[in-house]
């Protein structure tokens, strides 16, 4: 049993293989979280808390006078609001007679097998090889009788606790929830610790940050309604001197994608407190007597071997417990083209044939159609929302085209972006009702679209019938999902004014149910996320797609900061990455090494394409196919920070069972007459002996050797040459 209740100490263990996690049922039945870290097994570790009369710092009235207790400096697991605790907080309530107040207190637990789900939003699965244990703790406002349920996964053997907070309303009148938060992490001493994020902008998502928390709160959110290209529902705290291998790192992964906030606070004493949740910005939600409210889940990580550790630990757990796909293991994902670099809204049938069968020639295995094929759309201005093929351009049907691509021995892919409609559009025409506008107030326009409101059920109900029309209609191997704008004016005309405040909320409810009817019901099919490149990719979202299209930008020497960014959280399995005729003075070669990082594919023009670069491309599609396994279920390595001024960017694959890897090099400066430069692997085994593919002599060398002295890469070689060493284990 992952989880060990001492009736005694009143302590809650929480163990997963590495680490523990502690919290108990402290003075005056608050719940005081005690420890995470390493395993301790199950020591009461409550002698941490001291206690000292702390000025300003008030008492919960029952402390009976006792000036040293203060719940402003106790570490806890989920906030109280108004009882003298100033730090940020998980809770913000409005009750029925208007008081913002909330004074949970423990009141029951229980403790069960595998893991807790949440009312209408994804959570990872146990797999056969997991042990997953659950605790729920309820506290409870003795006044209001609004109860909170802390909510706990142990992944044992994945390292990985999955926390929520479900709200019951067990009292007789509604409460408003203006905040409430997935987790709330406390640190006893927070001093000397870095927050990690990823922060981007749209074609330059996933860059990374690390800055030392200082004495405010530090915040990062997305209110775009969407999880966003500006910031990834992900965190991490890492011990100031954590690098890639050492040291304490603590990672937090949010499944939502919607507008989120993660704040870090260092406080007065030290003392560090990190929150993460649905963005309380235009957030206000009744609970009815009686009714129950979920938020999303948060995955956490503890390791103190490092930002490799901690990435290995969501890459396994990524690729094994969220998403049930036959395209995560069984069926491999074939090298697709993408026709929106190649051919933007200009393409008929003709067209779309005659790139397949020059994309044939360099390995490509599918096409994928992309906007444009529906409706009146010739360009950005009309057609969302009409999901019924253009006969203008798609002439033959989409039936026969899929017909026609197939015969040529390939794969047909189709995009659609149903969250959004044009106002030129038929369903515009017959329900504008169903678009999000404030009444009085005209709707700001993106991309020229408006939005839907998701959140209904008739256009839930719509959007799914319409598309899973066109999926039954021919044989679709492929989805590309696609979101090109963020979410404003937010107003349902199904909600009653003072419900409008559930309008962010319910829009991604009701998107997870529009993907469950239509992801989940066809489980052939294998479906690709996008949002104007990657402004939708989270964990959530992963339950759903196999792959995201990780951004717009494809020009390979963006993608090297892209990728490493991506990489703190996302496998190479999960994240979209094509060739394209962007950057015309990188060598194919060198887009393709750097679109393996990714899920390879291609996005151009395939009929343009001379001979000599046609057989390159096939040369790396075959690459792709040889290195799959290696790149899309190996431990994942970054071997230099394309953030700092370095001439070679590297990374490294390495198999689970250390026979062989792939390091991947690419020059991104050239420094005349420069200095010799070693490029030193990492995870090999390091007794074994490895022959190097790719340094043009088929070196055999030790692991030992490979790690500590490195491979030496040639420098006299044009800009942006890319190296990729093959090796693998021949003495055993
Ligand atoms: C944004 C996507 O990221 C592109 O790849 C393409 O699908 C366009 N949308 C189509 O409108």
């Amino acid at each position: 049993m992952a989880i060990i209740f001492n009736k005694e100490k009143k302590t809650f263990s929480l163990h997963t293989a590495k680490t523990t996690y502690q919290l108990k049922i402290g003075n005056l039945d608050y719940v005081n979280h005690l420890y995470y870290g390493a395993t301790i097994r199950d020591d009461d570790l409550s002698y941490l808390i001291r206690r000292y009369d702390r000025g300003f710092s008030g008492n919960p009235y029952d402390s009976l006078k006792e000036r040293t207790f203060s719940l402003d400096a106790q570490p806890q697991e989920f906030t109280t609001q108004q009882q003298g605790d100033f730090r940020i907080s998980s809770i913000e309530v409005q009750n029925s007679d208007g008081s913002f107040s909330f004074n949970g207190r423990y009141r029951s637990h229980s403790i069960y097998k595998g893991p807790f789900t949440l009312e209408g939003l994804p959570v990872p699965f146990a797999t056969e090889n997991d042990t997953v244990d659950t605790l729920e703790l309820v506290i409870e406002d003795s006044i209001t009788n609004i109860q909170v349920t802390l909510l706990y996964s142990v992944f044992e053997e994945a390292d990985i606790i999955m926390r929520a907070a479900r709200v019951h309303n067990a009292g007789k009148d509604t409460v408003h929830l203006k905040r409430i938060m997935s987790v709330c992490m406390d640190y006893m001493n927070g001093s000397g610790m870095d927050l990690i994020s990823l922060p981007g902008r749209y074609g330059q998502e996933r860059q990374v940050e690390r800055q030392p928390l200082t004495h405010h709160v530090h915040k990062i959110r997305s209110g775009r309604g969407i999880s966003s290209h500006q910031q990834n529902p992900f965190v991490a705290l890492a011990e100031s001197e954590a690098n890639e291998d050492y040291g304490s790192c603590y990672g937090f992964a949010l499944m939502y994608s919607g507008s989120f906030v993660a704040e870090a606070e260092l406080d007065q004493y030290d003392q560090c407190r990190l929150v993460m949740g649905i963005n309380d910005r235009q957030f206000s939600y009744a609970v009815r007597p009686g009714e129950d409210f979920d938020t999303p889940a948060v995955l956490m990580t503890y390791t103190h071997k490092g930002l490799t550790g901690m990435s290995r630990r969501y890459h396994d757990f990524f690729r094994n417990n969220l998403n049930r796909s036959k395209f995560i293991k069984d069926v491999r994902r074939p090298v697709l083209i993408n026709t929106w670099e190649a051919a933007f809204f200009d393409f008929d049938d003709k067209k779309l044939v005659e790139i397949a069968k020059s994309a044939r020639d360099m390995g490509v295995e599918m096409v994928v159609m992309d906007d444009g094929w529906f409706g009146k759309r010739d360009d950005d201005n009309s057609g969302l929302g009409d999901w019924y093929v253009n006969e203008n351009k798609i002439k033959c049907g989409l039936h026969e085209l899929v017909r026609q691509i197939n015969d040529l021995g390939m794969k047909f892919g189709i995009w659609f972006e149903p969250e959004m409609v044009s106002e030129d559009s038929d369903l515009f025409r017959a329900h504008p009702d169903w678009v999000m506008a404030i009444p009085g107030r005209h709707a700001v326009r993106s991309r020229n679209q408006l939005v839907l409101d998701v959140g209904r059920k008739e256009v839930q109900d719509y959007l799914i019938s319409s598309v899973n029309s066109i999926l039954d209609s021919a044989n679709i191997y492929y989805v590309k999902w696609d979101i090109n704008r963020a979410i404003t004016d937010l107003w349902s005309n199904a909600l009653a004014g003072e419900d409008q405040g559930e309008v962010s909320h319910r829009y991604v409810l009701g998107l997870y149910r529009i993907m469950d009817g239509i992801i989940k019901t066809h489980p052939d099919i294998m479906f690709e996320g996008c949002a104007g490149g990657g402004g939708r990719l989270d964990p959530a979202m992963l339950t759903y797609f196999v792959q995201y299209w990780s951004s717009d930008n494809t020009k390979p020497l963006d993608n090297l900061k892209l990728h490493y960014g991506s990489s703190f959280l996302y496998p190479v399995c999960t994240m979209g990455a094509h060739v394209s005729e962007a950057s015309p003075m990188v060598p194919i070669e060198t887009k393709a090494a750097i679109a393996m990082c990714g899920t390879f594919g291609y996005e151009l023009d395939a009929t343009k394409l001379k001979k000599k670069e046609i057989r390159t491309c096939k040369k790396m599609s075959d690459l792709y196919h040889k290195y799959y396994d290696l790149n899309f279920f190996g431990d994942y390595y970054r071997l230099s920070d394309p953030f700092t001024p370095v001439n070679l960017v590297a990374w490294e694959t390495v198999a689970k069972d250390k026979s062989e890897a792939l390091v991947t090099v690419v020059t991104v400066r050239l420094t005349v007459n420069g200095p010799q430069e070693y490029i030193k692997c990492k995870g090999l085994d390091r007794d074994r002996h490895y022959r190097v593919e790719g340094d043009g002599e088929g070196h055999i060398m030790s692991g030992m050797a490979l790690m500590h002295a490195g491979i030496p890469v040639p420098r006299e070689v044009p800009e942006f040459t890319s190296f990729l060493y093959h090796l693998k284990a021949v003495d055993r």
